[in-house]
């Protein structure tokens, strides 16, 4: 029998008890920076070095971070289930923890992107981005990270997959953005939808859904293990 397909829509607030910090969690400041002085390309265009400096920052706190419970319990899950995670997060969490089908929907902070190609990607290692880091062809490196108003290029991937979702399980997101939020209606063949967060994002309180009101480390190895033991190969 063909395994039920998984789809996970993870956001922020999975890597919250991994020491990084969710983006409205702190009055809508990302480390202490208002997000548009720093995540948009008018920012860029006026202080890339502030840019620059920040992401190099927050690049750092991702490596000094580890994967917690939430992302090992989506590991087990996949020994189990076909399973493909949707994230909205730019950190490596969900990879180091071992799970292996990940679409980062915002770009990945440890990889850096050419400015003149936006299809050539150089994985920095542990390197941070400077200014005069050039890619091949000679254009400035940037992050590769989506800033707002910019295109979401993997959206279209992630909607196919979706579509295609058995379950879907919402975790650590607010649904503040699109299109990433409109992935969860997209997920109309699910027969069953949980969301895992101690505070319910209000378009996701909806008749019918699986609300989990703890957080990702407590409520999500807690969820795995039931869909697990109820699984025909359990
Ligand atoms: P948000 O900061 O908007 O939302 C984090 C969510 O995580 C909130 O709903 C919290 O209640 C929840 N949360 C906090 N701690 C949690 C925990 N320990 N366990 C489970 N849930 C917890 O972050 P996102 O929804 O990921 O985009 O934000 C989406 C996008 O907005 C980001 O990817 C970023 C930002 O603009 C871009 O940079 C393009």
């Amino acid at each position: 029998m063909k395994s039920p397909h998984i789809v996970v829509l993870s956001g922020a607030g999975i890597s919250a008890e991994s020491g990084l910090d969710t983006f409205r969690g702190a009055g809508g400041l990302w480390e202490g920076y208002n997000v548009y002085d720093v995540a948009t390309p008018e920012a860029w265009d006026e202080n890339p070095e502030l840019v620059l400096r920040f992401y190099n920052m927050r690049r750092r706190d991702v490596r000094a971070a580890r994967p917690n419970a939430a992302h090992a319990a989506l590991v087990d899950l996949e020994r189990h289930f076909e399973v493909t995670i949707i994230t909205q997060n730019i950190d490596d969490l969900h990879e180091r923890a071992g799970s292996s089908k990940v679409i980062h929907l915002h770009g990945e902070i440890l990889k850096a992107r050419s400015t003149i190609r936006t299809d050539l990607l150089v994985d920095l290692g542990d390197r941070d981005i400077e200014m005069g880091d050039l890619c091949p062809r000679g254009g400035q490196l940037r992050p590769h990270v989506v800033w707002f108003g910019e295109l979401v290029p993997e959206v279209y991937r992630a909607a196919k997959v979706a579509e295609t979702a058995d379950i879907l399980i919402v975790v650590g997101t607010s649904l503040a953005v699109y299109p990433a939020a409109g992935l969860v209606p997209a997920a109309s063949k699910a027969s069953a939808v949980y969301v895992v967060n101690p505070e319910i994002p209000e378009s996701v309180n909806r008749p019918g859904y699986h609300l989990i009101r703890k957080t990702a480390c407590s409520g999500l190895p807690e969820l795995v293990r039931e869909l697990i033991d109820g699984s025909p190969s359990a």
